[in-house]
């Protein structure tokens, strides 16, 4: 139907006659003239109709934003004073001959053809307008090229690409599952996968020794400005091999991405130890630009009267902090409560500081609320052991442990955001050694990443001492996102057993849950690892948009709906019936 896309013509194609198709960006009367604006995938081009053509310009007169439109036609130069070097296509048009309107369009819910910020539920409902959006339509296009850079990649490097069920048994990840019911087996049901996760390891033990998939995955979970229910993972696994090679290759597919889509050479990895991250950070996915970290002073301040701090300064799971903000002294005292809300939102009783007007004058050069609770040696200990200048900021987190690190973490991202302290455009990072189990909000432990991960250590000294243990676990974040986690896996059938047990997993019930898993680890299995990567975390990453609604065509809100398609809906009582199902749920 086309001889070109409209985004490719320029003055190499004068005087040819060409056939293009696409949408009406904008027309414009000029005095008997109508130009039109063409726009398809690859850009914009103008044409333009002259009334001695009658038959296309009584069309052209018709026709209205978003129609979609074929014009056959000559390429000519445009007249001085109306190029648009801006444009591709800015020193040509194409003077029409044949018009003919494919479709109309109803006058779009928001315009195309200027950028104008539309309510996100309103782009969401109206999502075919929304991608033909020009900054939408090269996000997804992006998202389709990563993804084949990355299969080039893996296959390079002799990984195979591999289906594996989306009908199948749970896949705990630590999120609920989505469940669907048999009609031929009434009363059993299908989970939607967590991740691959168990038949990666599967493929390992049927001898295929180098497995990825860009899969997708299901989780039932809190949904947050960087999580879909649905998402895609570059999920990779592979025999007989290190964590060191697993890392290795991660890096390099990560460092071909950032080099080929941002044009920057990413630094080699940082490696950061876990329990270094929690103490430096508060959390294990730090935003390495923002040059701030946290200062143990327990110590300091543990035979202090001042109970907000000398009481979790001598506490077992509690901590007190400092963080140094260089020239924080120009925060005004409505940022600093603003601050304060802001902590005090996760947990936090309250966000102390001291600012240093002079620190050649501790007498009277520092000035804070907390200066007569605490004794003027313990400031300046504290003042010495962080290094501080005149016109910096100290602010204080004393409490339990999770509430101390999570609120701290979360300060020091949004100190980076507001103050703009990016020291680099990117910063990866591994972080490694994670523990192998942590203890959930019912006081039971549960693993950090899933069951099937090998700790560090004898069957023995995990049975001993679960709660210290370490595994052979890694993340990859980049700038301040987790875009990828992996493991080596358990290989041993009476590992994996003890690990269920551990658990609190009844023997019965790991048996008709994981019995496939434990059969076949028993059946001859190699030492294998994988990692796997959030493809619309890293694609959000490479697009700059911090919305991973943004990445993905047709994406699902915060209450996981697709508000195109209204999905979940009803579904009709035949169709229950048929599966033997009675909702309980009743219509408020
Ligand atoms: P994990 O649960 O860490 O590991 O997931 C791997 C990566 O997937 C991305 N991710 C998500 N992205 C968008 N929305 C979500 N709801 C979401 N959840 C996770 C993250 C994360 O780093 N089977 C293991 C991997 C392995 O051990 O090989 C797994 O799924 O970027
Ligand atoms: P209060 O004694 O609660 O009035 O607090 C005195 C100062 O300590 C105020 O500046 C509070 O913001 C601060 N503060 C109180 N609780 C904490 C806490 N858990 N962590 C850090 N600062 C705190």
């Amino acid at each position: 139907m086309k001889s070109h896309y409209c985004g490719e013509i320029t003055s190499s194609n004068l005087k040819e006659e060409v056939m293009i198709c696409g949408w009406v960006h904008r027309r414009r009367d000029h005095g008997g003239v109508i130009f039109l604006d063409i726009r398809d995938i690859r850009g914009i081009c103008q044409a333009v109709v002259n009334p001695d053509n009658a038959k296309s310009f009584q069309l052209a007169e018709s026709i209205r934003n978003e129609y979609v439109v074929q014009i056959k036609g000559s390429v000519r130069k445009r007249l001085e004073g109306t190029i648009n070097k801006n444009m591709h296509t800015g020193e040509i048009e194409i003077e029409v001959g044949d018009l003919t309107i494919l479709s109309k369009a109803k006058t779009p819910v928001f315009p195309i053809d200027e950028y104008q910020e539309v309510n996100e539920d309103v782009r969401l409902k109206n999502r075919v307008l929304d991608l033909r959006r020009p900054e939408m339509n090269e996000r997804i296009i992006t998202r389709s090229k990563i993804t084949s850079l990355i299969r080039n990649f893996l296959d390079k490097n002799d990984f195979h690409e591999i289906e594996t069920p989306i009908l199948t048994k749970a896949t705990p990840e630590g999120a609920r599952d989505y469940i669907l019911p048999s009609r031929v087996q009434p009363g059993s049901f299908y989970a939607l996968p967590q991740s691959p996760q168990l038949f990666k390891q599967l493929l390992m033990i049927g001898g295929l020794d180098k497995y990825y998939q860009i899969a997708r995955c299901f989780r039932d979970e809190d949904l947050r400005a960087d999580r879909q229910p649905e998402f895609t993972q570059i999920d990779i696994e592979a025999s007989f091999i290190e964590q060191e090679e697993i890392m290795s290759i991660s890096e390099k597919m990560i460092k071909n991405i950032i080099k080929d889509f941002c044009g920057d050479k990413l630094e080699k990895f940082e490696v950061i130890d876990w329990h270094d991250a929690i103490r430096d950070y508060g959390c294990d996915k730090p935003d390495l630009r923002i040059p701030l970290s946290l200062v143990e002073i327990s110590e300091q301040v543990k035979d202090e009267e001042f109970k907000v701090f000398s009481e979790p300064a001598s506490k077992k799971g509690s901590r007190v902090v400092a963080l140094k903000v260089p020239n924080g002294n120009s925060l005004s005292r409505g940022q600093i409560d603003d601050y304060t809300k802001f902590v005090s939102k996760l947990g936090a009783k309250g966000l102390a500081y001291i600012k240093i007007n002079d620190v050649k004058d501790l007498e009277n050069g520092i000035q804070s609320p907390i200066l007569k609770f605490l004794k003027p040696q313990t400031v300046e200990n504290i003042i010495k052991s962080l290094d501080v200048s005149t016109d910096d900021l100290i602010f204080f987190g004393a409490g339990k442990e999770s509430v101390v690190n999570l609120s701290m973490s979360s300060l020091i991202k949004k100190l980076g955001e507001d103050l703009d302290l990016y020291s680099k455009k990117w910063a990866p990072c591994w972080v490694v050694n994670f523990p192998m189990f942590e203890i959930n909000n019912e006081g039971n432990l549960t693993p950090l990443h899933h069951p099937f991960t090998l700790p560090k250590c004898s069957i023995k000294e995990i049975q001993d001492n679960p709660d210290e243990v370490i595994a052979y676990a890694y993340d990859v974040v980049l700038n301040g996102y987790e875009i990828g986690g992996g493991s080596l896996r358990i290989f041993d059938t009476l590992m994996q057993k003890a690990i269920f047990d551990i658990l609190n997993i009844s023997k019965d019930e790991a048996e008709s849950k994981f019995g496939f898993l434990l059969k076949a680890l028993s059946s001859g299995c190699p030492p294998h690892g994988g990692i796997a990567f959030g493809l619309d975390r890293i694609v959000m990453l490479v697009t700059d948009t911090s919305n991973i609604r943004d990445v993905i065509a047709f994406p699902k809100t915060q209450s996981a709906s697709c508000l195109l398609t209204d999905a979940p809906s009803k579904v009709d009582k035949d169709q229950l019936d048929e599966l033997k199902i009675i909702s309980t749920h009743k219509e408020e």
